[in-house]
């Protein structure tokens, strides 16, 4: 086997480069940097449940930012759990949930393009004797309102479906979706993972009557290391992790401050000239896609359009080639984007989100993740489209599957 080290060699550094890959994890741009620092080792580096003065200092970190993220979403005090990523939120709602009505109920209802951190923490829970429910979704990515109604019994405990998919950016009508839970039985949990859904449209958690949500610090070009989980006050909740003094009482281990400060001040620069932020996004994403769709024969545009698109969203399938070879081919023209189920392109099965929505094996394989960025411009995204086509068309060149489609063709039309 190659060792990465080897292959980076070869790989060498493109004089050019156009981050597209912010939805596995996100570029930090250097004020966020610069917020993280002096939390190492000049102020704030102090244990936060300690009562010392680096300690109160890590402390004030985390009580501000909470505040922040609070004001965000329309949280009250005492409603937000600091976590160390949004894997951990997940699981938090969904076991510790299931853990605190264990003896009520049983059954948990997800959707079909849930993130692997939603449906993971499901799956476990079968062995256990709960039951977990799929909700499939239409060609779009969209949960129907009335088949989720007609799921609901008295034995459901929960009902988790993400307010924007990671994958093919579908914004789900929230809202709605809760109304339909709670009409049907006001004591069934409502979770939302909003991990690709915070700094890119708004959310009000009162407004939206959820129960419980998530978020990432890492995609809004926060660093990674923090998450956190939004549970409304009063709702039960069992702690599923139990150990170290932390100030946090539902997740235990010493606050990531550093990483927290970082995060705080992505917040700031997400919200101020927020519209601006997502106009930009959009005008970004709509330009990728239709340069794409122009330029590139054989493509697909997996998800919706327009607004219920989210802003910074491309995904795309081209045909007759296999999603690791665009990534490969990309990288060295140093486009940097990522293929299959976001999160899971290592093991190279095609994602379950692009096969949820309809899509053929071979049209799921071929799937690319391109996600833009407020920080990205007009000549990146020029740049990318002067480099796709004449990537696809390679591939497509040397491509087995391009081989053997055209020669079944070939022996279809007898030449
Ligand atoms: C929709 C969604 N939920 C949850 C997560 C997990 O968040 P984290 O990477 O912070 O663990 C991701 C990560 O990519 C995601 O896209």
């Amino acid at each position: 086997m190659v060792k990465v080290s080897e292959f980076l060699k070869e790989h060498g550094k493109p004089p050019r480069e156009v981050y597209l890959d912010h939805e596995n994890c996100g570029w930090v741009p250097p004020e966020v940097v610069e917020a993280m620092l002096p939390y190492f080792n000049k102020k704030g580096y102090g244990h936060p449940s300690i009562t010392n003065l680096p300690g109160w200092e890590a402390y004030e970190v985390i009580e501000s930012t909470i505040e922040k993220i609070n004001k965000s979403i329309n949280a009250r005090d005492g409603e937000l759990v600091l976590t160390h990523n949004g894997t951990e939120a997940n699981n938090l709602a969904i076991i510790g949930s299931a853990l605190a009505r264990s003896k009520e109920r049983n059954k948990i209802i997800i959707s079909a393009i849930e993130h692997v951190s939603i449906i993971f923490p499901a799956r476990s829970l079968e062995e256990n004797g709960y039951r977990v429910v799929m909700i499939p979704v239409d060609k779009e990515g969209f949960v129907d309102p009335y088949m989720l109604s007609t799921l609901i019994d008295n034995e459901t405990l929960m009902v988790s479906i993400q307010m924007v998919n990671h994958e093919i950016g579908t914004i789900q009508n929230i809202k709605e979706l809760v109304e339909t839970v709670k009409d049907k039985d006001d004591r069934i949990i409502f979770h939302t993972d909003a991990v690709d859904a915070y700094g890119r449209i708004n959310i009000d958690v009162e407004e939206l009557g959820i129960d419980l949500l998530t978020l990432s610090s890492h995609k809004i070009h926060g660093p990674r290391g923090v998450g956190a989980l939004y549970v409304r006050e009063g709702l039960k909740l069992k702690p599923i992790m139990h150990g170290a003094l932390s100030t946090q009482k539902m997740w235990p281990s010493v606050e990531n401050v550093p990483a927290i400060a970082g995060f705080s001040r992505a917040i700031d620069l997400a919200f101020t000239n927020f519209e601006d932020n997502v106009e930009k996004m959009k005008m970004l994403r709509d330009m990728l896609i239709e340069g794409i769709l122009e330029e590139v024969p054989e493509v697909l545009l997996n998800g919706p359009t327009g607004e219920k698109r989210a802003p910074d969203n491309v995904n795309m399938s081209f045909l007759h080639v296999e999603g690791e070879s665009i990534t490969v081919e990309l990288s060295l023209r140093g486009i940097y984007v990522s293929s299959g189920s976001a999160c899971t392109s290592r093991v190279l099965e095609p994602s379950h989100v692009i096969l949820a929505i309809g899509r053929k094996y071979e049209e799921a394989h071929g799937s690319i993740l391109f996600k833009t960025s407020r920080y990205q411009k007009v000549e990146d995204i020029d740049y990318v489209l002067s480099q796709v086509p004449a990537a696809i068309e390679r591939l497509r060149t040397i491509s087995p599957l391009v081989r053997e489609s055209r020669g079944i063709l070939k022996k279809m039309v007898g030449t």
